[in-house]
C-alpha cells in the first residue's frame, strides 16, 4: 500500500523472446490491473546479468521489452514502466535484504538449482541471490500483489518470508505481498510436447510461438504441432495436443471449448491447425504493428525510460530511506 492505493508490481527479463504463453498468461492481462491498483512494470536488466550477456544485445532487448509492454496495452499514463538499473534503490535494498535472507533458504530455490545445473561454469553469487534482488524490487514499492507465472511463485513466497522477518525486527516496514498466478498462461503447452509447458528457452523452435513471430512462421509452427491419435477436435485428457490447440484458439478468439468443438465437428486436424494459426496471427498482428512503431521511436522510448525511472524513484526512495533509518544508518538531510 502506498497511501490509500494498493500496489501491483511485476517484472520481466529483457532476455530472449516472449511467447504466446507469456502474452496470454501475463502481458495481455496487465493493463486491467491499473483500474484497481497503482501498477509498476519493470524491465529487470540487473537480473539478466546473472548469466552472461552480450552488451549490445542486452541494451537492444531492454528497448524491445519496454516497447512490447507498451504494445500490449500498458499505457504509460496509467502505469509506471521503467528499467531496473535506472533506479539505484533496487541494488541498495538488495544488499540490506541479503543480510536478512538465509543461505539455506536460497539453496532451496528450484530456479537456482536448475540454473546452476545449466550454467555449471558460472555459478556466481548473483545467481544465488537473484531472489533477494527480486524481493527488493517488490518490497521497495510496498507491493500488495505480484502477478507472475507459476515458476516465480517460490520467489514471491521467499519475498514474503523476508518481509515478515524484517517486520518482526523492525515493525511496520514492508507490505507483505501476495503472488497472483495466472491460470491461462499455465495452460499453454509446447507444440512439440503438449505435456510440457511452452517455454521461451526451448531448444526446439517449432515448439514455441513467439509474440513477434511473423504470420508465416506462426502458421507453419501450428501446422507442425504434434496432435493425438483419432481425428476429432475435442478437448480431453487423452488428447493433450488437440486440447492445447483448442485452448490457444479459445484464448485468442474468446470462444468456449464447446463452441470450438461444434465449429470444427467433422473437420480434420489439418484444417483446425490452420485455423488456430490464422487466429493467432490475426490477434498478434496489431500488437506487432504497435511494437514496431514504438521501437522505431527510440527517443520516445528513452523519454519513457527517464520518466518511468523518476516516477519509480519517488516511491523507492521513500521505502529505502525508511529502511535505512530503522537500521541505524546515519541520515543527514
Ligand atoms: N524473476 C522474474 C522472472 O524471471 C522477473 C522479475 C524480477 C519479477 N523482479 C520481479 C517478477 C518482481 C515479479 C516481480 O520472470
Amino acid at each position: 500500500m502506498f497511501g490509500e492505493q494498493k500496489v501491483s508490481y511485476s517484472g520481466v527479463q529483457p532476455s530472449g523472446n516472449l511467447t504466446i504463453g507469456n502474452y496470454l498468461g501475463a502481458l495481455r492481462n496487465f493493463s486491467e490491473y491499473s483500474q484497481q491498483y497503482k501498477t509498476f512494470y519493470c524491465v529487470v536488466d540487473q537480473h539478466a546479468i546473472t548469466v552472461r550477456q552480450v552488451p549490445a544485445e542486452l541494451r537492444r532487448r531492454t528497448y524491445e521489452t519496454l516497447a512490447l509492454y507498451m504494445a500490449c496495452g500498458l499505457d504509460p499514463e496509467k502505469n509506471t514502466l521503467y528499467v531496473q538499473s535506472m533506479v539505484r534503490e533496487h541494488a541498495s535494498l538488495a544488499w540490506i535484504l541479503n543480510c536478512f535472507t538465509m543461505f539455506g533458504e536460497l539453496s532451496r530455490m528450484t530456479q537456482f538449482k536448475d540454473k546452476s545445473a545449466k550454467h555449471a561454469d558460472n555459478i556466481n553469487a548473483g545467481l544465488f541471490t537473484y531472489p533477494v534482488l527480486m524481493a527488493s524490487d517488490i518490497l521497495l514499492y510496498q507491493t500488495d500483489v505480484v502477478p507472475v507465472g507459476i515458476d516465480q511463485k517460490q520467489h514471491v513466497e521467499l519475498c514474503r518470508d523476508i518481509a515478515e522477518r524484517f517486520n518482526q525486527i523492525y515493525p511496520d516496514t514492508f507490505t507483505v505481498p501476495t503472488p497472483v498466478i495466472s491460470k491461462q498462461g499455465m495452460k499453454i503447452m509446447s507444440l512439440a510436447d503438449p505435456t510440457k509447458k511452452m517455454s521461451k528457452s526451448d531448444e526446439n523452435v517449432n515448439a514455441v510461438v513467439y509474440i513477434l513471430d511473423d504470420r508465416d512462421t506462426i502458421i507453419r509452427k501450428f501446422k507442425r504441432a504434434v496432435t493425438d491419435s483419432g481425428s476429432e477436435v475435442r478437448a480431453a485428457d487423452d488428447k493433450p495436443g488437440i486440447t492445447n490447440l483448442m485452448n490457444i484458439y479459445s484464448c485468442f478468439t474468446g470462444k468456449s471449448l464447446e463452441e470450438i468443438e461444434r465449429e470444427f465437428a467433422g473437420v480434420g486436424y489439418g484444417e483446425f491447425k490452420l485455423a488456430v494459426g490464422e487466429a493467432t496471427a490475426d490477434a498478434l498482428a496489431p500488437v506487432q504493428e504497435e511494437f514496431r512503431q514504438r521501437l522505431a521511436d527510440k527517443a520516445g522510448l528513452e523519454a519513457q525510460m527517464k520518466r518511468g525511472a523518476e516516477e519509480a524513484s519517488y516511491y523507492a526512495r521513500r521505502t529505502l530511506s525508511k529502511v535505512e533509518k530503522k537500521l541505524g544508518f546515519v541520515q543527514i538531510r
